[in-house]
């Protein structure tokens, strides 16, 4: 496996691909990788000629210095894992290498159609223009035929989807396929995540409640409306020491809307535990 660092090597492997008709794989990602990560490139690599990883922690998409500051970064650990799952490049540049200094200064805008004005583009401003910014970059470097993405960023890849399909942008990607891939769990229930590993021991234990709670929500939900099935998974998860609900709605699958159905219906969650923001969700 290679590790590339440069946009014009990058470009060149590419190209060369391209030339013999490979089909390329894409998982973009912010390193750190856990086994979350693992199951898209074990897909991407599967089916794909190719497999091209990038690890790229992407300051234009975060709006709180600390967290990125914070962010975990694992380089070496992240290509030994991509080595052994058999990727064929890794992709790990510099902000400087992706953006120029007037990139990093200024805010990239992007038409969501509304996707944006819930959840996590409500409670962080900016996220996913630079989240579709560093995307979109990528994407045009790799000209993947196939790119992965985590089903636990739901709203995410929702908005990658518009992007792709819908967006002013669509016609560059036509012949691009975007595979959701569902959330993979610690044998707890533990959506795996980054962050995790910003947990204590203690802290961990503290957030198995929250997925506990949102599949105890699957029982609520046969008998309990939508609006109370939503507080009560608020109430319930506030009720424990340690864990503090930033948001929980029920939206349409498609929309993002608040719904008050639960069919095509998903429960998305953010949650403090101490410091850690994580971020969880469940199909009802
Ligand atoms: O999901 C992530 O890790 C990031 O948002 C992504 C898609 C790699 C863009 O930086």
């Amino acid at each position: 496996m290679q590790v590339i660092t440069t946009k014009q090597e990058l470009t060149r492997q590419v190209e060369a691909c391209i030339r013999q008709q490979k089909t390329i794989g894409f998982v973009p990602t912010m390193g750190a990788l856990h086994q979350g990560h693992a199951s898209l490139v074990q897909r991407a690599v599967a089916e794909n000629d190719v497999a091209i990883v990038s690890v790229f922690v992407n300051p234009t998409q975060f709006n709180n210095p600390e967290d990125l500051q914070k962010y975990p970064r694992t380089l070496n650990q992240d290509v030994e894992l991509l080595t052994q799952l058999g990727a064929h490049f890794v992709f790990a540049p510099t902000a400087e290498e992706m953006y120029s200094s007037e990139e990093l200064n200024t805010s990239f805008s992007f038409d969501f159609n509304g996707l944006d004005q819930v959840m996590e583009g409500k409670m962080r401003p900016g996220h996913f223009n630079g989240v579709v910014q560093v995307v979109s970059r990528l994407f045009d470097l790799v000209k993947p035929t196939r790119a992965y993405f985590g089903e636990k960023d739901f709203q995410q890849l929702a908005i990658i989807r518009h992007m792709v399909t819908t967006s002013s942008l669509a016609q560059q990607y036509t012949n691009l396929q975007i595979i959701g891939c569902p959330i993979v769990r610690e044998d707890s229930g533990l959506a795996l995540s980054s962050r995790n590993q910003r947990l204590s021991e203690t802290e961990k234990q503290t957030a198995v409640a929250i997925s506990q709670t949102l599949f105890t929500s699957l029982k609520w939900a046969e008998t309990d409306t939508v609006a109370n099935v939503q507080q009560r998974v608020i109430d319930t998860i506030n009720a424990i020491k340690g864990l503090e609900v930033e948001y929980y709605e029920i939206v349409d699958r498609t929309t993002l809307q608040p719904t008050d159905t639960f069919q095509n219906a998903i429960g998305c969650i953010t949650v403090y535990c101490g410091p850690v923001r994580l971020i969880d969700n469940i199909q009802y």
